[in-house]
């Protein structure tokens, strides 16, 4: 038997309710703050993320699947949206549009990491990309959308925003020599991953989770200490937005995030509940990231959200919904007498199901059951001699006569007083 790739799964349908569940609200959030969908390629040029995400990433140094196609040209899945949504931004003269430019995407993302909970070879991530707009206000406008899906979703209040500004190129130069500086005799306490670190991505070192390291990275000098007089006041200005809108937040001065094109603001969304994978959300703003993949000089802030992450912490709360009703015709008179109703019903958003008048009443009654449908409809000769059908209670067994040409609103009003789960999403 040939399986699926170690990292990469199949989303069975008990999940995806949940999946569209995450979806939709990412969705309708977005698009009250002005968001737009694209969708962009899954794979792109491979310079393209070498480029972007920076060369000395664990993105781009060991965790892309790069290939050459039949022509020789080396192309890689995508690991995250940003890079592939700016080169769409600059191909298809976006910069036009009014600013800032909203723009979301959502699906699958590849990246080698080694797999575990929460961490997956092919993961979707929802992104959000805000463009041509350096003011502070935006950042804590895309920091308060972020919220607002997870407050959609009833998750807000278990989850820990952390912000953070790694300042501009220049004040971030100064501050890396003095990180280097302050590292190097401390060099052989630290784990392996860190000492390359020090030469090649020193940054990355403040957010090293090896406990050995710790001691050293808490004595480290704060990014935020170096941040230019601009760089502070962008911080400052972000930071009392997000409290004007009652957003609650934790300055972290070691957020400093996995990819190189990050600027002034950045954040991320934890959570407890997930062991090592704690981070559901991340993002920050990224000026200069699009003049450097060859377009014009406009700033950008975004953030992506990793959905399995997501669905996970909804755990069995969005389980499966049930039917409102299942309709049980006893033989065929009834089942021609049925599927018309039910399709009725379907059309007006009720969800339904049906059996097809094969199997026996009890059997069809604990089907019911199973699906955790809180009603019936039984229509056997009897019934249909007068052009009804038994209405069956579930729980309590009570039975009471409906006319069948009324069914469908009778199951109208019945969805109307229940809480809304057997109806469409
Ligand atoms: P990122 O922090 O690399 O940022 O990823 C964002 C989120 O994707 C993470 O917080 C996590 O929830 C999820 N994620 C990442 N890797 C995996 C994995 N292997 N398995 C499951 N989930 C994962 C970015 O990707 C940036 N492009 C975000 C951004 C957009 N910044 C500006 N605009």
């Amino acid at each position: 038997m040939i399986k699926a790739v170690r990292g990469v799964r199949d989303l069975l349908p008990s999940e995806t309710r949940h999946w569209q569940r995450v979806e939709h609200a990412a969705r309708r959030v977005f698009e009250v703050y002005g968001y737009r969908e694209i969708r962009v390629p899954i794979f792109e040029r491979t310079e393209l993320f070498a480029k972007g995400i920076g060369d000395e990433t664990d993105i781009v140094k060991k965790e892309m699947y790069t290939f050459e196609d039949r022509g020789g040209e080396s192309l890689t899945l995508r690991p995250e949206a940003t890079a592939g949504v700016l080169r769409a931004y600059i191909e298809n003269g976006f910069h036009v549009e009014p600013k800032p430019v909203r723009l979301y995407t959502m699906g699958p993302m590849f990246r080698y990491e080694r797999p575990q909970a929460g961490r997956y070879r092919q993961f979707h991530q929802a992104n959000v990309e805000a463009l041509g707009e350096t003011h502070p206000a935006l950042d804590a406008e895309v920091i308060a959308m972020l919220m607002d899906f997870f407050g959609a979703l009833g998750l807000a209040g278990q989850l820990e925003l952390q912000v953070n500004s790694i300042g501009d190129r220049e004040s971030r130069g100064i501050f890396v020599a003095r990180l280097v500086e302050y590292l190097r005799p401390h060099r052989d306490e630290l784990c392996g991953e860190c000492r390359a670190r020090i030469d090649r991505n020193p940054l990355r070192v403040l957010d090293c989770k090896v406990p050995s390291c710790q001691p050293i990275i808490e004595k480290a000098p704060s990014i935020l200490e170096a941040l230019s007089p601009e760089a502070a006041e962008h911080f400052d200005s972000v930071r009392s937005r997000l409290d004007a809108m009652a957003l609650p937040h934790t300055v972290n001065p070691r957020l400093v995030r996995g990819l190189d094109y990050y600027v002034r603001t950045t954040f991320e969304v934890l959570t407890t509940a997930l062991g090592a994978q704690n981070a559901v959300a991340g993002g920050g703003r990224y000026d200069g990231l699009i003049a450097h993949l060859g377009g014009p000089p406009d700033p950008g802030i975004g953030f992506a959200i990793g959905l399995e992450r997501v669905v996970l912490l909804l755990g069995d709360q969005a389980g499966a919904a049930a039917p409102l009703a299942l309709l049980i015709p006893l033989g065929d008179a009834a089942l021609d007498r049925l599927l018309p109703a039910a399709r009725r019903a379907r059309q007006r958003g009720i969800r339904v199901e049906i059996g097809y008048g094969q199997r026996r009443l009890p059997r069809e009654l604990e089907r019911a059951n199973r699906l955790g449908a809180p009603w019936a409809v039984i229509a056997g000769d009897d019934e249909l001699a007068n052009g009804e059908a038994l209405l069956r209670e579930m729980q309590s067994g009570e039975q009471r006569r409906v006319a069948l040409d009324g069914l469908a609103d009778e199951l109208v009003r019945l969805a109307a007083l229940s809480d809304g789960t057997a109806l469409r999403p």
